[in-house]
C-alpha cells in the first residue's frame, strides 16, 4: 500500500527482559515485506504462554530488541517479491513473531486464508494453539479411532485445540486442569473424562474410566508435577508427546516404563522439519475446511484491547483461562 512505507506503527517492543514494564507500546518503523513474504494488517493477535518466557528472558533463542507477538489476524496489504499465494486485500490468519503490532511480516507459507465464518478474533486464536495440538496429535502420535487420549492442562490454548482434534478423529479423550471450573468447560467441550491433577488420583481414574486399559496418547506439557500420574496412567505401548515444559524443565522419572514399551516423543513446530512439509499441508487440507464448515471452532476466552497487553500477561499467569485470549488492534 502506497505511503504505508513512510509511517510508523504501535507495536508492543522489548528492549530488556523482565516484568510486565519490559512491554512499551512505542512507534515503530512499518516493516518492508521481502521475498516470500506479505505485510498484514494486523486486526487480532493471540497471546501465548510462551511470550511470558520471551518477555522474562527464559525462551532459548530469544535475542533483543524484539516486538512482542507471535500469531495473527488480518488483511494483506502488501507482498514481497515472489509472493504468488496471497495478494493485497486477502484476510489472512497465521505464526509471525512481532505480531503485538498494526502491521507483521507473515511468511506466505504461514499465510492461511481466513474462511468467511471466522472474523480476526477467531482467526488470531487459531495458529499457534491448533497447529501444535495438529503436529503433536495427527503427525505425530496419529491415533486410531478409538484410541484414549489424555490431554494435560486441557484448558490451556494448545490444550483446548487438542480436544478438538482428538475427538473429530474419534478418540475418547480425558483432560487435566487444576481447577474444577476449567474441567466443567473441557466437558462443555467433549471431554470423556476430566481429572483435576491437584485432588484426583489421576492414573487409579483413567483406570476405571479405561476397564484397566490406560491411556494410548498422552499429550505431556507442566511437567514434573504431573509426569508421574501420566507415566502411570498409560497403557502397554502408548505413546507420550512431549510438546510444552510449563511448570518446568526437569522430570525425574523411571526407567522400568521400558517394561510397558512406552514411547516417548518431543516437539517442537519451529524446528521440526516435519511441521512444514506434513503439519502445514494436512493443515490446509483438513483443518481448515473444518473450520469453514463450523466443526472446528477457535476457544476465544477473553478479548482485550490493544493497549491492555500487560493484562493478558497477568491473566495467562492466573491461569483462569480456558483456551485463548485475543488482543484486538485497531
Ligand atoms: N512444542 C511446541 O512447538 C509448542 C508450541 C506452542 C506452545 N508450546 C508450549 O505449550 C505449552 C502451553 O502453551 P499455551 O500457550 O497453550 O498455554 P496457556 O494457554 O497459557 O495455558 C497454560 C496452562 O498450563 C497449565 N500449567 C500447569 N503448570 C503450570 C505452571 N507452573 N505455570 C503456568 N501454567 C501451568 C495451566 O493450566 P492448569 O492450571 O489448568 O494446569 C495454564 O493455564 C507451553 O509450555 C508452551 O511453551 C509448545
Amino acid at each position: 500500500m502506497a505511503g504505508v512505507s513512510d509511517r510508523t506503527m504501535r507495536g508492543w517492543h522489548v528492549h530488556e527482559f523482565g516484568g510486565l514494564e519490559a512491554m512499551r507500546l512505542e512507534p515503530l518503523p512499518v516493516p518492508q515485506p521481502g521475498p516470500g513474504q506479505v505485510r498484514v494488517r494486523v486486526h487480532a493477535s493471540g497471546i501465548n504462554f510462551a511470550e511470558t518466557r520471551m518477555r522474562a528472558g527464559t525462551y532459548s533463542g530469544q535475542a533483543l530488541p524484539f516486538t512482542m507477538g507471535m500469531e495473527s489476524a488480518g488483511v494483506v496489504d502488501a507482498v514481497g517479491p515472489g509472493v504468488t499465494a496471497c495478494r493485497a486485500g486477502d484476510r489472512v490468519f497465521g505464526r509471525a513473531r512481532g505480531s503485538h503490532a498494526e502491521y507483521v511480516l507473515m511468511d506466505e507459507l504461514h499465510a492461511l486464508p481466513l474462511p468467511d465464518s471466522l472474523d480476526f478474533v477467531g482467526g488470531a486464536a487459531i495458529p499457534v494453539g491448533w497447529l501444535t495440538a495438529w503436529h503433536a496429535l495427527v503427525t505425530v502420535a496419529d491415533p486410531a479411532p478409538g484410541a484414549r487420549v489424555l490431554i494435560e492442562a486441557v484448558a490451556s490454548s494448545v490444550g483446548s485445540a487438542a480436544l478438538q482434534i482428538a475427538k473429530w478423529h474419534g478418540c475418547w479423550v480425558a483432560g487435566t486442569a487444576s481447577r474444577d471450573d476449567k474441567l466443567a468447560r473441557a466437558r462443555g467441550w467433549g471431554a470423556d473424562a476430566v481429572y483435576n491433577y491437584r485432588t484426583d488420583d489421576v492414573a487409579a481414574r483413567v483406570r476405571a474410566d479405561t476397564d484397566g486399559h490406560g491411556i494410548d496418547v498422552g499429550l505431556m506439557t507442566i511437567g514434573e508435577e504431573t509426569a508421574q500420574a501420566l507415566f502411570d496412567s498409560m497403557a502397554y505401548e502408548g505413546r507420550i508427546v512431549m510438546y510444552g515444559s510449563t511448570g518446568g524443565r526437569q522430570v525425574c522419572f523411571s526407567l522400568n516404563i521400558g517394561t510397558r514399551n512406552l514411547q516417548l516423543h518431543s516437539m517442537s513446530i519451529s524446528t521440526s522439519a516435519r511441521f512444514p512439509t506434513e503439519t502445514m499441508r494436512t493443515f490446509r487440507e483438513l483443518a481448515l475446511p473444518r473450520f469453514a464448515d463450523g466443526t472446528f471452532r477457535p476457544v476465544v476466552d477473553v478479548v482485550l484491547p490493544f493497549e491492555e497487553l500487560p493484562r493478558a500477561h497477568e491473566l495467562v499467569d492466573a491461569r483462569t483461562h480456558f483456551g485463548k485470549i485475543v488482543l484486538t488492534v485497531p
